[in-house]
């Protein structure tokens, strides 16, 4: 049986596997839920400063099996009333990792400083939502700001700091450096591709916020290329991230230069059971190619070149 264990940025990870933010991450519960049906680690939803109700409804549309539009609005329970969640997550045996987000360097700071304080393994930076007006790529969407904000969070805490970066730019291996250059363990690509759908009877926008963010199998191949580009220009490892629903789409990720993966919609869409899957379908899919270690084929596909 092949070993499917990474390490990623000095933590142990049981399989590449980690539940993706945003998906159940409000709850302790669900967060445990993800780990017992066999995810390595779980990040949490990304966590604010205050507590926010998020977008009115329609927040969500289904594409079937493209994936989904969603404009959330980072609703989350706020910082203050977030550490019994952590609590609890963390007393499944999970390897919780705290995501976060802000308005302003010295904001994220803070609320990494906090994170970090519920004793996460890591924290992440969500530096890439597409729909949130004053976060998400609207503060972390350029270079500069990326190594600002990482370097203040770095500067901060002692766990390890993954960038979540944006495919939303035309030049995500710029940001990933930038991360790079503000001292990040590790970066994430990707967050859900800027999308919009129109409601032609309504003559509106389907989200009640108008853009979203597509997730799913539909921005794979977008997550692939940000994912082997910035392979071919950083040092840090990469955790792979969008449309991963088999354990043929997790090979393909690893050998664009993954090191680690996220599954958000396949989890959203199937339940935790898509972890237990998807491990299955990994190990089957090495022994058929006679692949020892999963950690043998990151990046592989460059040399083939
Ligand atoms: C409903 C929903 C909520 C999300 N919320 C967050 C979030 O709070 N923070 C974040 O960094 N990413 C968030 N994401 C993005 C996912 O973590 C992931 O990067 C993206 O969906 C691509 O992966 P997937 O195709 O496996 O879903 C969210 C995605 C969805 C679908």
């Amino acid at each position: 049986m092949a070993e499917l264990g990474v390490e990623l940025a000095g933590v142990r990870l049981r399989n590449p596997f980690l539940l993706a933010s945003g998906i159940w991450g409000e709850s302790g519960a669900s967060l445990a839920g993800a780990y017992r049906a066999g995810a390595a680690g779980v990040i949490t939803k990304s966590i604010g400063a205050a507590p926010r109700e998020g977008f009115p409804n329609p927040t969500i549309e289904s594409y079937g099996s493209w994936g989904m539009l969603n404009a959330m609005g980072l609703p989350n329970p706020g910082i203050d009333d977030y550490p019994k969640e952590v609590e609890i997550a963390l007393a499944s045996g999970a390897p919780v990792i705290g995501s976060v987000f802000a308005g302003s360097a010295e904001e994220f700071g803070r609320l990494a400083e906090r994170m970090a304080a519920l004793g996460v393994v890591a924290l992440e930076l969500n530096l890439s939502c597409p729909h949130a007006e004053g976060f998400g790529t609207e503060v972390g969407g350029t270079p500069p700001e990326v190594e600002r904000i990482v370097r203040e969070v770095v500067d901060r805490v002692r766990i390890p700091v993954i960038a979540k970066i944006t495919p939303n730019t035309t030049d995500a291996p710029a940001l990933a450096l930038a991360a790079e250059r503000g001292g990040a363990a590790a970066v994430s690509a990707i967050n859900t591709v800027r999308a919009l759908a129109v409601d032609v009877r309504l003559r509106r926008p389907v989200l009640a916020h108008g853009l979203g963010g597509l997730s799913g199998p539909a921005v794979k191949p977008v997550g692939l290329a940000c994912v082997w580009q910035i392979f071919e220009r950083v040092r840090i490892p990469i955790v792979g991230v969008g449309g991963i629903s088999t354990g043929e789409d997790a090979l393909e990720y690893v050998m664009a230069g993954a090191r680690a993966l996220e599954v958000g919609t396949a989890v959203a869409v199937e339940g935790a059971g898509a972890f237990g899957r998807l491990a299955r379908e990994l190990s089957a899919l090495l022994d058929e190619l006679g692949i020892a270690r999963l950690a043998d084929a990151v990046g592989v596909a460059h040399a083939a070149r």
